[in-house]
């Protein structure tokens, strides 16, 4: 498939981007040796022409503060996906992934900061109008509708659109992606396996129409040929156009797949980068993928 303008251009920033600090990282970071390197070359870009931020953005994040009454989960965290990207964020236990997908899906509120998607604020949008505006989100844990069908929980998905045919042949297209599925229509969702209860999260998501897919970590708890061919499908999905922030533990999993990264750590993100360069880096090596 041809690739778009967009990810022609990130695959040129890919290449070309050297990994760089983040904005957030706490003053000791600046040890590390990879904070020696030239800042990525967009930044200074964005400053300069501040037009071009916002054609790049379908979602710019700025210094986004989530609190659960005294607990400060996000401390200020910033950045962005482009229109056709695979992003990952990654991050050990209690980082605040989930935060911060549920406040882009509208389901907690931040104590500060400026969220944008497709050039305007979400900022007193409320959750389904973002579904319908294309924001989806495939929970942690999944959240499939225990009592309902496979059939019926793809028409959740579904729930904010009214074009009757179009929905039917969504259906038949979640089928082919998820031929498991198909098989599976009038089967009580509670009654799947881990891995079937993903596909049926993923394809509900995707009833929704997405322009941009929120993955709360896919991987969870699933054997490694189902943790297979669950990322084989986010590729696909990807391909299709449909931009992606793919939230993950397994860093190695969620690198290999996206094209850019950042790094959350108890509420910062301390790192980001192409996803080459961060599979690479130390400190992710060190922190994540079990280096020395
Ligand atoms: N409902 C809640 N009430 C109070 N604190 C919460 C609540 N949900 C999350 N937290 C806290 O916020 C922080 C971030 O949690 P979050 O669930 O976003 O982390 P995570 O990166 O998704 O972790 P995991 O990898 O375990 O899913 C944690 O310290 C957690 O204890
Ligand atoms: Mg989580």
């Amino acid at each position: 498939m041809p690739r778009t303008w967009a990810g022609k251009l990130h695959d040129y920033f890919s290449q070309n981007s050297p990994i760089h600090p983040h904005p957030n990282l706490p003053p000791e970071g600046g040890k590390e040796p990879w904070c020696r390197i030239k800042a990525f070359p967009s930044h200074s870009l964005e400053d300069e022409q501040p037009w071009f931020k916002n054609f790049m953005s379908l979602l710019s994040v700025e210094n986004l503060k989530v609190s659960y009454g005294g607990i400060q989960a996000l401390k200020g965290i910033s950045f962005e996906v482009a229109p056709g990207e695979l992003v990952a964020l990654i991050g050990s236990n209690g980082a605040g992934k989930t935060t911060t997908l549920k406040t882009l899906a509208g389901l907690l509120h931040p104590a500060a900061g400026k969220v944008s998607y497709a050039g305007k604020s979400l900022h007193t949008v409320p959750a389904h109008r973002r579904v319908r505006d294309g924001l989806a989100l495939v929970p942690e844990g999944r959240g499939v509708f225990a009592r309902l069908s496979v059939e019926e929980n793809l028409q959740m998905g579904a729930y904010t659109r009214n074009d009757a045919a179009e929905i039917g042949a969504d259906l038949e297209r979640m089928y082919a992606l998820f031929p498991r599925l198909a098989e599976r229509r009038t089967q009580l969702a509670g009654t799947l396996s881990g891995g079937e209860q993903q596909m049926v999260a993923m394809a509900r998501a995707l009833m929704s129409r997405p322009r941009l897919l929120m993955l709360d970590e896919p991987s969870m708890g699933l054997a490694p040929m189902m943790v297979e061919k669950i990322f084989t499908t986010i590729r696909d999905i990807s391909a299709q156009g449909v931009s992606i922030l793919l939230v993950e533990q397994n860093a190695k999993l969620a690198l290999e797949a996206a094209q850019r990264g950042y790094v959350l750590e108890s509420g910062l993100i301390t790192l980001s980068g192409s996803s080459g360069k961060l599979l690479g880096s130390d400190a992710v090596q060190r922190a994540y993928l079990g280096g020395d």
